[in-house]
């Protein structure tokens, strides 16, 4: 456009010059020619302006758009950047998605070979004997181990009794008594529950007295039959142990303290006495007296004071139950008791009981140790001697034995007092004994 117009001018000026040269520029041509030159060059520098300003907007456009590409450029270095640590990120991820799948592969690949394995072994087994679960433990072996555990007991314990049997050397039986006492056993006394350690309350009703279920009462309180029984079966032996007759005068002895002489002592002499006789029993045993507290009577004056000459036998004589039963008390203890009674006074004493009574029981002191019993021994018509179940060593008993015999004592027999088998074979037998009333007085003498 712009060129066309110069174009224009050019032709407009050469012939503005053409014409200027022939006439004057005040001439009409002329001036037209140069008013349009004018005009021309006006348009032109119009156009001018026009294209010089669409220039300077083109320019201030281009300069927006390269300032707007300049900011996306950045954004993208922005975006260029995070993709580079994206693509970081995504290395290491796909990395681990290799490692993983690898791993996943080889852990598949591994199931299924074992599915085939096992494919192809249970093809090979076949089930030949189904297990089943117990219903009790296989181990340890309970009834086996409680068997052997019960045999093994029962082999210590069979051989513990034996050891202790062959170590123990008390007495336990009639048959050990009779064999070393080498005496004829006179009876044995069980072992009583109930013994009568207090002085007895039942004395006063002693003779034809009955306990509740009508058995007759002995010297205890004891209600098994098995006890009177005992004594009613030594009072026997006791009677038919001489063939004259039963011995008058008694003594029992034994070696030791507690081994029951006061108490058979007692007992014989009731369960005589129950035989209608009349019975003396004498507390020789000046030491020790206690025949006062079985028979709950006082306690002096006594033997000491008959023997010393203080008094005569009927100032001592305490009687039990009426004139059947008396107890010579021991009274004052003196400090000379064996040569009391070794004394010409006992001899004398015994003469007159004997005179007197039917039966004299003597309770002595125990044999070991004093001399006693065995003077008073050589004084009796026999001598019953006492030993202990379970207590009394069967060895003293043949020492006892040996010291009576020495003396020429008239031994009689031996009574095992606490003794196990005392109510044997015959304890069903002694329970439904009834030995029925007491006999009447002069029995004794009759039975003798
Ligand atoms: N068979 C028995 N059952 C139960 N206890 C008994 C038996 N024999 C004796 N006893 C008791 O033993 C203790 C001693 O008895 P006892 O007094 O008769 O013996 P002892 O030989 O006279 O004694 P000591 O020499 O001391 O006079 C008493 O308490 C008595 O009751
Ligand atoms: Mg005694």
């Amino acid at each position: 456009m712009l060129h066309e117009l110069h174009v224009h001018l050019a032709i407009a000026e050469s012939e503005y010059a053409r014409v200027a040269t022939q006439f004057k520029p005040t001439y009409p041509a002329v001036a037209e020619l140069g008013r349009k030159a004018d005009a021309i060059r006006a348009h032109i520098e119009a156009e001018a302006n026009r294209v010089v300003e669409s220039v300077r907007t083109a320019y201030r456009s281009a300069r927006d758009q390269e300032e707007r590409l300049r900011a996306r450029v950045e954004d993208q270095k922005g975006e260029a950047l995070k993709l580079k640590d994206a693509g970081v990120e995504y290395a290491i991820l796909a990395r681990e998605v290799e490692s993983n799948r690898a791993l996943y592969e080889s852990v598949l690949g591994r199931m299924k070979e074992m599915a085939v394995a096992v494919e192809v072994r249970s093809s090979n087994v076949s089930i030949v004997d189904r297990a089943v679960a117990p219903t009790a433990p296989s181990n340890p072996p309970r009834t086996r181990n409680v068997l052997l555990a019960a045999a093994l007991a029962a082999i210590f314990g069979i051989v513990v009794a034996l050891l202790r049997e062959a170590l123990d050397g008390r007495l336990k039986t009639t048959e050990e008594a009779e064999l070393w006492a080498r005496l004829p056993s006179l009876g044995a006394v069980p072992q009583m529950t109930a013994a009568p350690a207090a002085p007895v309350p039942l004395l006063p009703r002693l003779f034809g007295a009955r306990l509740p279920d009508g058995r007759p009462i002995v010297l205890c309180r004891e209600p098994d039959p098995a006890v009177t029984d005992s004594y009613r079966q030594i009072r026997t032996s006791l009677l038919l142990s001489r063939p004259g007759g039963p011995p008058r005068t008694m003594l029992v002895a034994s070696g030791f303290d507690g081994e029951g002489k006061t108490l058979t002592t007692a007992n014989l002499a009731v369960a005589f006495a129950q035989l209608g006789g009349s019975v003396l029993v004498i507390d020789a045993d000046l030491r020790r007296p206690s025949c006062h507290r079985f028979f709950a009577v006082p306690s002096g004056p006594g033997l000491t004071e008959v023997l010393t000459g203080q008094c005569c036998l009927d100032d001592v004589l305490r009687p039990v139950d009426g004139h059947r039963l008396s107890v010579v008390p021991a009274g004052e203890k003196p400090p000379n008791p064996t040569e009391l009674l070794g004394s010409a006074s006992m001899r004398e004493l015994l003469a007159d009981a004997t005179g007197r009574f039917d039966h004299v029981f003597l309770d002595s002191p125990a044999a070991f140790g004093m001399a006693d019993a065995v003077v008073l021994s050589t004084l009796v018509d026999g001598v019953v001697l006492v030993a202990r179940g379970r207590q009394t060593p069967r060895r003293l008993l043949g020492k006892l034995r040996a010291r009576f015999a020495y003396a020429r004592a008239p031994l009689l027999g031996v009574v095992l007092n606490g003794a196990d088998d005392a109510s044997e074979p015959y304890g069903a037998y002694h329970a439904t004994l009834d030995p029925g009333p007491p006999r009447p007085p002069g029995a004794a003498r009759r039975a003798a």
